[in-house]
């Protein structure tokens, strides 16, 4: 492994929890990795556009072949995102969690890569849809931070939680199946467990480096 792409999604820059945690992953990875090809994509203080109806009309075309050259650009940065995404070996996706899922940044950012054709196929199987992910060989680390606690498995909140869980669907829908989520919780609680709940997420972190 030895091309890494980094997506941040928090709108935060250095006060950004999720983001700090993933860019220590990210030294230690290095540390291992010298000459190691990293590429980052801002989406959380960038703008991702959402999905649009010529967006729709382009990626959908009946003849991807025969695509007119508008369609063509209407579909340009889902294209480069999608060419980063089969560029790299390794994903590392750091977000915060908003509103029980991700901020909207990071949901454009999938709606832009999961795409017919390019990251999944669409077949029918005596009318019955049948869905095959294109993507193959990738890992995922998935870092976040949350305010409350309890969010992750087992926890008393864990089905409130539509962040995370809801990024290892769409993932794996276009083959990356290989995910392994980091939280930091409780930014909103008490400092002092805040505090260790960082510290666990740093230390397993550093572990994690070791081994991806
Ligand atoms: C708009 C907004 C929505 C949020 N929604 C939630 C939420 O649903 N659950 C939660 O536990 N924390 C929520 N939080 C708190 C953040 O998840 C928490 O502060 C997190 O540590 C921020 O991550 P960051 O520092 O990487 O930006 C929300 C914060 C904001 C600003």
């Amino acid at each position: 492994m030895s091309r890494i792409l980094v997506v941040h999604g928090s709108p935060r820059g250095e006060r950004s929890t999720s983001r700090r945690l993933a860019e220590g992953f990210l030294s230690a990875w290095q540390a291992r990795h010298s000459g190691a090809q990293v590429t980052r994509r801002e989406v959380g203080r960038a703008v991702i556009p959402a999905v649009s109806e010529a967006f729709v009309a382009a990626a959908f075309y009946p003849e991807p072949e025969a695509r007119p050259l508008v369609m063509q650009a209407d579909l340009a940065l889902s294209d480069a995102l999608v060419g980063e995404l089969f560029d790299h070996d390794l994903l590392l996706i750091s977000t915060p969690m908003y509103n029980f899922n991700v901020p909207s940044g990071l949901k454009a950012w999938v709606d832009q890569i999961v795409r017919l054709g390019l990251t999944f196929d669409h077949t029918l199987d005596n009318g019955v849809a049948q869905y095959t992910p294109l993507l193959q060989g990738k890992k995922a680390l998935i870092v976040t931070s949350r305010g409350g606690f309890g969010f992750g498995p087992g926890g008393e909140l864990e089905a409130l939680n539509h962040a995370d869980p809801w990024l290892r669907t769409v993932l794996g829908f276009v083959g990356i199946d290989d995910v392994t989520v980091v939280a930091a919780e409780g930014e909103e609680s008490a400092e002092r467990s805040f505090a260790v709940s960082v510290a666990q997420a740093e230390q397993r972190l550093l572990d994690l480096a070791r081994t991806f």
